[in-house]
């Protein structure tokens, strides 16, 4: 580098970085340390000696180096703050082409990488598991037509159609699956079709009624609630929600679904639809409220599995609430039921 450096410019430079980065002085003095570095690792004071600031033998070593003899290097650091522990993963850079010059740290978060690592790696696993229970079911099926129930038809008829059942099982899995996965596509791509909301509810209703028997259903709404949408997935939220509030509700319960105007909605900014699922059924304790939407979580997972349930139903629900900048919320009172309201803009003029 010829010449003095020029400090304001590098101050600069170091403030347009995201990660936090530490400028060391040919001494091995803090020169610099960004906004980053103040808010993710702590108070840096200016004029210290690296060895005392940074204090962790793994990263000491690369930075003598990089003071001593102008050669770059890398090093682990970790930093906790209350309980939390991050793990960086440090670039020790040396500026200047001579020992003694300047060196800077640029400090990268592994821990969100590695977050995202074991969701991923969870997800996995709950899909293999998922899908091993019918399959393993499946495969005992097998050997017993082949075995057993060989010279017995009444029992080959009633494993066919356990057979049956479980296949259907791993097949609606997969096919929730890719819904999750196309929705994660289109996230950004907002739904712009004009949807009525009170038909297609009315319509899901029907839809859903010769299952249910003995469950009574009531519908309180507009004679039109006009709304930008995607149809197809707006039917996966409204039949999620009232089959979970026929399958989880009371036995021979009545689940009431509504759709109301409002005027702002402060969130949404404008005109929306309320549209509330209600049951009144034994409801869902609190601690398991805020976790519905994730992948494959039950709160009776024996329950929900013998219901040919896969545990994704209000995952997809929240993703298409989601991208059709709604909100979704659920309220549950135990031993009184469960309120599940959507709230979706309104297309304009909307209700008044
Ligand atoms: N109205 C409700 N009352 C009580 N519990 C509910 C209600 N709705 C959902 N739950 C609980 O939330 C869990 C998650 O629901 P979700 O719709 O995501 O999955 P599922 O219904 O088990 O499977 P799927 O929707 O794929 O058929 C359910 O297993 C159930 O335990
Ligand atoms: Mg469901």
């Amino acid at each position: 580098m010829a010449g003095p450096p020029d400090m304001t410019l590098l101050r600069r430079m170091l403030e347009a970085l995201p990660e936090p980065a530490i400028l060391l002085d040919g001494n091995g003095r803090i020169a610099i340390a960004n906004d980053a570095a103040c808010d993710r690792l702590g108070v840096w004071v200016l004029g210290k000696s690296y060895v005392s600031a940074l204090r962790q033998p793994d990263l000491l070593g690369p930075v003598e180096d990089a003071l001593s003899t102008g050669q770059a290097g890398r090093a682990r650091f970790t930093h906790s703050s209350g309980a939390v522990e991050s793990l960086f993963d440090v670039h020790v850079t040396p500026l200047e082409d001579r020992p003694r010059g300047m060196v800077m740290l640029v400090f990268r978060d592994l821990s969100e990488a590695r977050a995202g690592e074991s969701m991923r790696r969870d997800f996995v696993a709950n899909v293999s598991h998922e899908l091993k229970t019918p399959l393993t079911a499946v495969m005992g099926f097998i050997e017993t037509l082949q075995g057993s129930a060989r010279d017995d038809p009444g029992a080959q008829q009633r494993f066919l159609a356990l057979m049956e059942q479980e296949t259907a099982r791993m097949n609606r899995l997969v096919s929730d699956l890719l819904s999750l996965s196309r929705l994660e596509g289109q996230a950004r791509r907002r739904p712009t079709d004009e949807i009525d909301l009170s038909r297609l509810v009315a319509e899901v209703i029907e839809m859903l009624r010769p299952g249910a028997d003995e469950v009574t259903f009531a519908f309180d709404g507009p004679d039109a609630a006009p709304a930008p949408g995607d149809r197809d997935q707006l039917i996966q939220v409204m039949s999620n929600l009232i089959e979970n509030a026929v399958k989880y509700g009371a036995d021979a319960g009545t689940v009431r679904v509504a759709i109301a105007p409002v005027a702002r909605e402060p969130v949404l900014k404008g005109p929306a639809w309320r549209i509330t699922v209600a049951d009144d059924g034994p409801g869902i304790p609190p601690e398991h409220i805020p976790r519905l939407t994730e992948r494959f979580y039950r709160v009776d997972t024996g329950r929900s599995r013998q219901q040919g349930g896969t545990g994704l139903g209000l995952a997809i629900v929240k993703h298409i609430v989601n991208r059709h900048r709604g909100r979704l919320r659920i309220d549950s009172r135990e031993g009184r039921g469960t309120t599940v309201e959507v709230v979706l803009p309104a297309l304009p003029p909307g209700p008044s």
